[in-house]
């Protein structure tokens, strides 16, 4: 099978995780018999910088002649006070808009070896395993009218929730019918109580639930979700939620299983997926190799799964990822006082040998 990827490192970090992962990816191309085609674009900061642009045109164009993007990050203070449009952010949503991306997908799922991670005690995060699904291209995020005006001492700022029914039923679509695959149980997440798109929010879902009669579903405020999910993470399986809490929860269950550079995205809806991790550029540490790439390497099962339909091949690279994480392999972020931690690369390097060595045998039996 041809896998046809654009890879956008971008700033901070990104080029040092996707790196690991495109690793990851050649391995599984190599090693199940798929023809990788890769093509290498700016985005962000490193975009801004070489174009003026934070997305450009040969960007976009690369992005929709492949089949998916594998993104690292995008964020850097050099441009921190650049108008809106101007800063590497921009970049990134709209990218997301370009390819209609409405659907993000964020599992975060607990790994036995990494208890002592954890901020919560073993007995509560045990057994975690969520999916946040966010909508990814509406509220607060692309709202109009969205602005700061006025004069010094008097500005003021307008930001715009706005959601409309078709954009909350598609969203839950996806939630339901992945929920299928799992635990069948639907938890939206809204501020009903407050907000008015919560409260067209909470309508709708409970409208397409009823298409789902064999999901559960359940609603709950964000602020009371933000708790549970630190006093009782287990209980979850479906997150279903607007762009804004979603991109908050998610980063909250980066704490509970115990690092945010564990988890990874899809995002997807469009003709063109994009799969990113969900930390940021992290320029603290950007260029030391001490990242970990694990968000970006699962971002490549998903991308396997979801975009390819090759879920043998997802399945490797997951089983990679548990594997040397049983090894007792940890990055920076992964390891407690006194445990020896290994960099970025050394990291990347154990899932792709295991990918080699895995595809290996399996040819073996085949022949
Ligand atoms: C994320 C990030 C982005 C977002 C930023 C970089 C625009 O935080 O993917 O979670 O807010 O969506
Ligand atoms: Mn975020």
């Amino acid at each position: 099978m041809e896998l046809r990827v654009t890879s956008l490192p971008g700033d901070g970090i990104g080029p040092e995780v996707t790196s690991q992962a495109i690793c990851v990816l050649e391995e599984v191309a190599s090693g199940f018999g798929h023809d990788l085609e890769l093509d290498e674009k700016e985005i962000g900061g490193v975009a801004l910088e070489k174009f003026g642009n934070p997305l450009p045109d040969a960007t976009i164009q690369a992005c929709l002649a492949s089949e998916a993007v594998l993104l690292g990050a995008v964020g850097s203070q050099a441009f921190d006070h650049n108008p809106r449009e101007l800063r590497p952010e921009a970049g990134l949503l709209r990218l997301r808009q370009e390819l209609g991306a409405f659907a993000n997908l964020r599992p975060a799922v607990f790994y036995p070896s990494l208890a002592g991670c954890s901020p919560l005690r073993e007995e509560i995060v045990s057994g975690t395993d969520i999916l946040i699904v966010r909508e990814l291209l509406g509220g607060l995020y692309f709202g109009q009218p969205r602005s700061i005006e006025g004069s010094p001492g008097e500005r003021q700022a307008i930001n715009t929730m706005r959601y409309c029914e078709p954009e909350i039923e598609r969203i839950a679509r996806v939630a339901f019918q992945l929920a299928r695959s799992r635990r069948r149980r639907v938890l939206s997440v809204d501020k009903s109580n407050v907000l008015e798109c919560s409260r067209l929010w909470r309508e709708v879902v409970t409208g397409i639930g009823r298409d789902f009669s064999d999901v559960h579903l359940s609603h709950m405020y964000v602020d009371s979700a933000a708790m549970s999910l630190v006093l009782k993470p287990a209980e979850f399986d479906v997150i279903l939620t607007e762009n804004m809490f979603g991109d908050i929860l998610s980063d909250e269950v980066g704490g509970v299983v115990g690092s945010l550079g564990l988890l990874a995205s899809a995002s997807i809806g469009g003709p063109v997926g994009i799969y990113e991790p969900v930390h940021g550029s992290a320029p603290d540490i950007a260029g030391q190799g001490v990242a970990n790439p694990l968000g970006a390497i699962l971002s490549v099962a998903l991308m396997l799964r979801h975009t390819f339909h090759l879920p043998k091949e997802a399945e490797c690279v997951e089983a990679g990822v548990i594997s040397t994480l049983m090894g007792g392999f940890r990055t920076r972020d992964l390891a407690r006082r006194g445990e020896r931690t290994v960099s970025t690369e050394e990291m990347g390097a154990q899932i792709a040998e295991f990918v080699r060595l895995a595809a290996n045998t399996k040819s073996r039996a085949a022949s």
